[in-house]
C-alpha cells in the first residue's frame, strides 16, 4: 500500500519485530493500534493481535482496513484507554482462552489524527476548533484549558510538558487575550498567531514556534503521561500472569517525558529481577528509515524480556 502524507507510517518496524519476536498463533497486545501498521506486520507473521485504541475513528478505520483478519478472529479490536487494559483483557478472557506473549506501546498521536479535519491537533489548520482530544469521551478540550487555567498554571504546563522556554510570555498573552475576547482562543489560528507574536524575535528556529505549546496541550488534554504510568505496571502484571514462554514488553516514546517513565520503570523491573532489558540503550531509527519517514526522528524503542 502506498502512503500519502495524511496516513500514518509505522516507525521502527524492524526493531519492533526483533524485540517482540512474534510467533505464529501466539497473542500480542497492540496497546496503541493507530492505523495498525505494527499490527499488520505481526498478523503477516501469523500472530494474533488484541488491538487497543481509545480513538473511535481509529477503530472505525481498522474495521475497514482489517475486515478479513477481524472476521477470522486473528484480530480483536477494543476501543479503550490502555490504562484499562488489564480489566478489558480479563473481560475478554471470560469468552476466550488466551495467553499474552507480548505487549507493544507506540505512544502519542498518529499522522491520521494530526492531519484529520476538525480535531485541532495541527497548527496549520487555523480555522479549526482547538480540541486535541484523541478520545472524544474526554471532557476537556485544549481551548477549555486555555480558559480554565490561571497564568501561573498555564506557564507551568507549557514549560513542563512542552519544554517551552517562552512559557511565561505566552501564558501572559493568553490571559490578556481571554480577558478581552474569551472565545477567540477557541480557534487554532488565534493561539498560533499569539505564539508567533510572543516569539517573533527568534529567527532560524528548526521547528514551528507553536510546536512546544501544542505538544504540552495535547499531553495534558489526553492525560498522556498518567496513562503511561498506570499502564506499565498493568502490562507487567499481564505478562507475569501469562503462561506464555518468551514474553516481551516493547515501548516506543517520542519525547523526554514518555521515555523517562519507560526507562525508570524498566530499570526498576530489572533491579527487582523481574525482567531483563533486551538492549542496554534505546534503539533509534536508521538513516534509511529517516529518509522515508522523518517522524521517526525522535522515536526511541526500549524493550523488556520477562
Ligand atoms: C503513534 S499512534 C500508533 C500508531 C500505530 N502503531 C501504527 O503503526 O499505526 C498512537 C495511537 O495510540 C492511541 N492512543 C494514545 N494514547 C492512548 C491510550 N491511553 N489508550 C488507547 N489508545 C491510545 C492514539 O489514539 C493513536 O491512534
Amino acid at each position: 500500500m502506498t502512503k500519502n502524507d495524511t496516513q500514518h507510517q509505522a516507525v521502527l518496524v524492524e526493531e519492533v519485530l526483533a524485540s517482540l519476536n512474534p510467533q505464529q498463533g501466539n497473542y500480542y497486545i497492540d496497546a496503541t493500534f493507530g492505523r495498525g501498521g505494527h499490527t499488520r506486520e505481526l498478523l503477516k507473521r501469523g500472530a494474533k493481535v488484541i488491538g487497543f485504541d481509545f480513538d473511535q475513528q481509529s477503530i472505525d478505520q481498522a474495521k475497514e482496513l482489517f475486515k478479513k483478519e477481524i472476521d477470522n478472529k486473528q484480530l480483536i479490536l477494543i476501543r479503550e484507554n490502555f490504562s484499562k487494559m488489564k480489566e478489558s483483557l480479563e473481560n475478554l478472557k471470560k469468552s476466550l482462552h488466551l495467553e499474552v506473549s507480548g505487549i507493544l506501546f507506540d505512544f502519542g498521536t498518529s499522522t491520521d489524527q494530526l492531519m484529520s479535519k476538525e480535531r485541532g491537533f495541527s497548527f496549520e489548520a487555523s480555522e479549526e476548533i482547538l480540541d486535541m482530544r484523541m478520545d472524544d469521551r474526554l471532557g476537556v478540550r485544549a481551548c477549555d484549558l486555555l480558559k480554565l487555567l490561571d497564568e501561573k498554571q498555564l506557564a507551568k504546563m507549557l514549560f513542563e510538558y512542552g519544554g517551552e522556554t517562552e512559557a511565561r510570555a505566552i501564558a501572559r498573552k493568553i490571559v490578556a487575550l481571554r480577558k478581552k475576547d474569551p472565545n477567540s482562543l477557541d480557534r487554532v489560528g488565534t493561539l498560533v498567531k499569539l505564539i508567533e507574536e510572543s516569539k517573533s524575535h527568534r529567527y532560524g528556529q528548526k521547528i514551528h514556534p507553536a510546536t512546544k505549546t501544542f505538544q504540552a496541550l495535547r499531553i495534558i488534554v489526553n492525560d498522556e503521561l498518567s496513562n503511561i504510568e498506570i499502564a506499565l505496571p498493568q502490562a507487567l502484571k499481564i505478562m507475569q500472569e501469562s503462561k506464555a514462554l518468551d514474553k516481551r514488553i516493547v515501548c516506543i516514546s517520542f519525547h523526554e517525558g514518555e521515555d523517562r517513565l519507560v526507562k525508570t520503570f524498566f530499570k526498576q523491573v530489572e533491579n527487582d529481577s523481574l525482567g531483563k532489558l533486551i538492549n542496554k540503550k534505546a534503539l533509534v531509527a536508521s538513516e534509511e528509515e529517516l529518509q522515508n519517514n522523518p517522524r521517526a526522528r525522535s522515536a526511541k524503542l526500549r524493550a523488556l524480556a520477562l
